[in-house]
């Protein structure tokens, strides 16, 4: 198995891609099927951004300068998709707004994914060696043992955003 970390990342983003389709394809009544799907994506959502937090974006502020605005920018991102995850963590799929909501957290994560796939991910790969890869991977591996599998609290949001780049 290989631990490349950009194959690793482009591997969550499939499974993730899948769970949206499952999503948007579940139906307009589908209630209780949608909050599972949901229940899912948050999960992944949660695990991802912890290891894309934790293992791989700082690695490429400290190794790729150039890339500085491009990971700044990404955080920011992840800031949204994690405001949107806490809310509808505490939300009921019979609420009016679920459905709502998550198609734009659907929207919002997958314009996130095509910039790390189709724009800075490249970049990384050009800037770092194999061997960086492998071992920013592997980190990642043991990284994703202990990520958190549920949203945070909404009220710690704001505490992480004003920290995480501190
Ligand atoms: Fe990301
Ligand atoms: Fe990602």
């Amino acid at each position: 198995m290989s631990t490349d970390a950009i194959v690793l990342l482009k591997e969550d983003h499939q499974e993730i891609r899948g769970m949206f389709r499952e999503f948007e394809q579940a139906g307009e009544n589908a209630t209780v099927t949608k909050g599972k799907i949901v229940d899912r994506i948050l999960e992944a959502l949660t695990v991802h951004t912890y290891i894309e937090n934790e293992g791989l974006y700082p690695e490429v502020r400290k190794l790729v300068p150039d890339l500085e605005d491009d990971v700044l920018e990404s955080y920011e991102e992840h800031h949204v998709a994690d405001v949107l995850c806490a809310e509808l963590a505490a939300m009921s799929p019979d609420d009016e707004r679920f459905d709502a909501k998550t198609t734009v957290l659907i929207e919002s994560v997958t314009h996130h994914i095509s910039e790390e796939e189709g724009d800075w991910f490249p970049k990384v790969r050009a800037a770092l060696g194999r061997n960086q890869l492998r071992d920013i991977g592997a980190r990642m591996i043991e990284l994703r043992a202990k990520a958190p599998r549920k949203p945070a609290q909404p009220s710690a949001l704001k505490k992480a955003a004003d920290t995480v780049l501190g």
